[in-house]
């Protein structure tokens, strides 16, 4: 189920201790974190509190309906092309085959046929979200993808410090309890010279649909959040407008 390169990268999320593997499940000292439908359940911490906890069951009810949703909603309200918004996101991030890569909050995995093209078949894909859920709706989705699916906070990685070559996030910052918290551990999981990307809606300065940013305004405050500060331990830093203007992604290499 996972590879052994994965399965060496798992940490406690807590501790950040290397997981034993018992035939069934994975432990760290007297932790034990089970593993259901296939997939690891490592979420720190146990009892999730504010917008953690919020979000984590509207995204559970959600998630069956989530990509039509979107895709309905792009279009009828900001005359958004989700799918080719999508394409031109992952290309933003210039993989390359056999890279190593996360995806932390992939929904239902409406990114990962892009991600997976671009790292071909040799690249690990492993995706990481809070809701059961959205990683359900992964498995069905993109079953031959070969995507690793985690269940973990991405605000404590169950990860090793320099895992991967890329990591890539879209969507959960606007949402996460402490976003810069959130953004300090995907360096963290990161090699030196790899690709950290993170992004969400937010209009681009010069958006210039002013009837339709009010009414996006009503439905999703999200969209007015201020964004994260971008760390002093990333390079190259690149800042992408994405889906017409309503929202960012940042592209930087860690240091
Ligand atoms: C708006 S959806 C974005 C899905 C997809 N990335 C996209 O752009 O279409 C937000 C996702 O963030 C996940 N999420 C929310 N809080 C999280 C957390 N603390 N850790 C990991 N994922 C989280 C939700 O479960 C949901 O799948």
């Amino acid at each position: 189920m996972y590879t052994d390169w994965l399965i060496d990268r798992l940490r406690c999320p807590e501790t950040l201790n290397m997981l034993e593997y018992n035939g069934s499940n994975y432990e760290s000292g007297a932790k034990v974190f089970k593993v259901k439908n296939d997939i690891l359940s490592i979420v720190y911490p146990d009892d999730l509190g504010g917008d953690d906890a919020k979000y984590n069951k509207f995204y559970n009810l959600l998630a069956p309906l989530y990509d039509l949703n979107e895709r309905v909603m792009g279009k009828l309200l900001a005359g958004v092309d989700m799918i080719k918004g999508r394409q031109q996101i992952i290309s933003f991030l210039g993989l390359k085959p056999g890279m190593k890569v996360l995806e932390v909050s992939p929904g239902p995995g409406v990114f990962q046929k892009f991600l997976r093209n671009d790292i071909g078949e040799k690249g690990e894909l492993v995706a990481l979200d809070l809701s059961m859920g959205m990683l359900l709706q992964c498995q069905k989705r993109n079953k031959s993808l070969n995507v690793q699916l985690i269940h973990g906070n991405a605000q404590f990685l169950p990860f090793a410090d320099n895992s991967f070559d890329a990591l890539y996030h879209f969507g959960g910052v606007n949402l996460f309890n402490d976003p810069q918290k959130a953004i300090s551990e995907f360096i963290r999981v990161v090699r030196k010279d790899g690709i950290v990307s993170w992004g969400d809606e937010g209009f681009s300065d010069n958006y210039k649909h002013e009837r339709r940013k009010k009414l996006m305004l009503k439905i999703n405050p999200g969209f007015a959040k201020p964004r994260p500060i971008v760390p002093d331990s990333v390079y190259d830093v690149k800042e992408n407008e994405v889906y017409d203007g309503l929202g960012y992604l940042v592209v930087a290499k860690k240091l």
